[in-house]
C-alpha cells in the first residue's frame, strides 16, 4: 500500500525511485542514472592509461575522470594551452592526453606540481582546524604523494608537448610562457593556491575556456570552495556544481 503510493507519487513528479541493486555508486556519488559514459569507446582506454600513470592504483571516480575528459574534449575548440595545477602521479592528465590523442595536437600540456606533496603554510587556520593539514602530514608520511620526478617525466614522455613543470603554485606560474590557456584543471587540496591560480591565470583563459575545480563540492574540502567563490565572484565567473564534487566554469 505504502510502497504503491511512494511509486505513485514518484511518478507524478518524475523522480526516479532508488533502486540500490541497480543504482551507481562510487567516489561520494549514488545516483539512479546511468553512467552512459560507459558506452564511448574512448573512455575505458583513457581510464586505463590514468591507472597506469597512478602504477595501477584505481582510485575508482569514474565519472570525475568523465567530466574532465568531456571538459578537455569541448576545450579544443577554444585557442590555447591545456594547464594542470597538481598533477601528482598524473593520472587525470595522462587520461585525458590518451583520450585527445594528444601527439595528433598542436599545444602544450602544463603539468604543474612541486611534486613534494602540498606546502603545508599554505594552509588557512580554518583548514587546519578542519584537519586538512593533519591529512596532509598523513598522505606525506604514507608517500601518498608522488615525489620522483624522473618517473613523472617518464609517464609524460609518450607525448610530445607535455611540459612537466615542478615549483609551487602561485609562485611559479609567473615563469610558465603561456599567452592563452583553453583548459585549467585545479588540483592541490589547498584553498591559498587554488584560488590564487584561479586569478593569476584567468586573464589568459581565451573566451569559452573550460576551468575544472577537482575538489570544489567535495566533503572537506570547503574552504577551498569559500576561497574560489570569492575569487569567481570578483572575476564575474559563475561556478556549476556538479553532483560528482567537482566545479566546473566556462569562461
Ligand atoms: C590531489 S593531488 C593531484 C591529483 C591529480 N590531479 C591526479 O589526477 O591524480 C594534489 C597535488 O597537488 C600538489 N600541490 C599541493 N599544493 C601545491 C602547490 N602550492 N603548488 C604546486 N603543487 C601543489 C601536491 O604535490 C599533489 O601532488
Amino acid at each position: 500500500m505504502l510502497k504503491s503510493l511512494i511509486r505513485k507519487l514518484a511518478a507524478t513528479f518524475d523522480v526516479a525511485l532508488v533502486d540500490v541493486q541497480k543504482n551507481y555508486g562510487q567516489d561520494g556519488m549514488f545516483t539512479a542514472h546511468y553512467p552512459r559514459f560507459h558506452s564511448d569507446p574512448r573512455f575505458q582506454p583513457a581510464y586505463k592509461r590514468g591507472i597506469k600513470a597512478s602504477l595501477g592504483i584505481d582510485p575508482k571516480f569514474e565519472w570525475r575522470v568523465h567530466v574532465a575528459l568531456w571538459s578537455a574534449l569541448k576545450a579544443l575548440s577554444v585557442s590555447g594551452d591545456f594547464v594542470e595545477c597538481g598533477v601528482n602521479a598524473g593520472f587525470i592528465s595522462s587520461a585525458i592526453m590518451n583520450y585527445l590523442d594528444w601527439n595528433s595536437r598542436e599545444r602544450g600540456f602544463y603539468l604543474v606540481d612541486t611534486f613534494a606533496g602540498p606546502i603545508l603554510d599554505q594552509y588557512s587556520p580554518q583548514e587546519i582546524t578542519n584537519g586538512r593539514l593533519k591529512i596532509a602530514e598523513a598522505a606525506l608520511s604514507a608517500r601518498a604523494y608522488v615525489t620522483d620526478l624522473e618517473r613523472v617525466q617518464a609517464n609524460f614522455s609518450e607525448w610530445k608537448n607535455a611540459h612537466v613543470i615542478q615549483g609551487a603554485v602561485p609562485g611559479i606560474l609567473s615563469s610558465l610562457i603561456i599567452s592563452k590557456v583553453a583548459f585549467l584543471h585545479i588540483d592541490m587540496n589547498c584553498a591559498a593556491p587554488e584560488s590564487a591560480a584561479l586569478e593569476f591565470l584567468w586573464p589568459r583563459l581565451s573566451p569559452g575556456a573550460f576551468v575544472l575545480l577537482d575538489d570544489y563540492a567535495y566533503d572537506g574540502h570547503e574552504c577551498q570552495a569559500q576561497a574560489l567563490d570569492e575569487v569567481a565572484q570578483r572575476l564575474g565567473a559563475v561556478i556549476l556544481t556538479l553532483p560528482t564534487g567537482q566545479g566546473l566554469i566556462v569562461k
